[in-house]
């Protein structure tokens, strides 16, 4: 009988034993969290800050804030003022809005640091007295936005205003389709616009 082949040699190099042991350590260090490379990487670096003084609603603040920071995050995370509501936080939707000096912004676009001395406004200051008179009274806007109905959800509705508040100083609402146009910028998943540009008629109307 010829003689059985004898078995060829183990190829050089670590054994199928040696190399499943080592992917198991590796593969539960990473899913206790790290990486094999983790203890050696650098610590991320922290963001840069720096302080901006602005006024709010007539109140002056200094804040220390992430560069980073948009004025809509200062607005609600560092100044509680949460009237002013985060839809898109892209640019896209204007629920947003609020004044800067005057002229409407979307706050989610605009880098908080950059307002050194600004003058900001939001829904919390639209009032008359507001934000110290805490006694109802409010703004025309808001009075017809209640009278025509003009929201459902209400999630809008502060972008709404304050859009509506500088289109009717700015002298956009000779008709029905200026307003259109020029509050074309602030959506409303309620579909609400018809009413909403009855009521900043109405304002505007109230204004003259
Ligand atoms: S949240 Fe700023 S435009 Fe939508
Ligand atoms: S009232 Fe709901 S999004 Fe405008």
């Amino acid at each position: 009988m010829p003689a059985e082949p004898a078995e060829p040699p183990p190829p050089p190099g670590p054994s199928r034993r040696t190399f499943v042991a080592t992917t198991a350590a590796v593969g539960g260090a990473v899913a206790a969290g790290g990486t094999p490379a983790a203890s050696a990487a650098p610590a991320a670096a922290r963001p840069p800050a720096g302080r901006v003084s602005l006024t709010v609603n007539g109140e002056r603040h200094t804040l220390t804030v992430d560069n980073r920071t948009s004025l809509l995050d200062l607005l609600r995370e560092h100044l509680a003022l949460t009237g002013t509501k985060k839809g898109c936080d892209a640019g896209a939707c204007g629920a947003c809005t609020v004044l800067v000096d005057g002229r409407r912004v979307n706050a989610c676009l605009t880098l908080a640091i950059r307002l050194e001395g600004a003058e900001v406004t939001t829904i919390e200051g639209l009032a008359p007295g507001a934000p110290a008179a805490d006694d109802g009274e409010l703004h025309p806007l808001q009075r017809a936005f209640i009278e025509h109905d003009a929201f459902q959800c209400g999630f809008c509705t502060s972008g709404q205003l304050m859009s509506a508040a500088a289109c009717i100083r700015e002298g956009h609402t000779g008709s029905a389709t200026e307003i259109r146009e020029w509050m074309s910028g602030n959506l409303c998943r309620c579909g609400c616009y018809t009413n909403i540009v009855k009521a900043v008629g109405q304002a505007a109307a109230h204004r003259k």
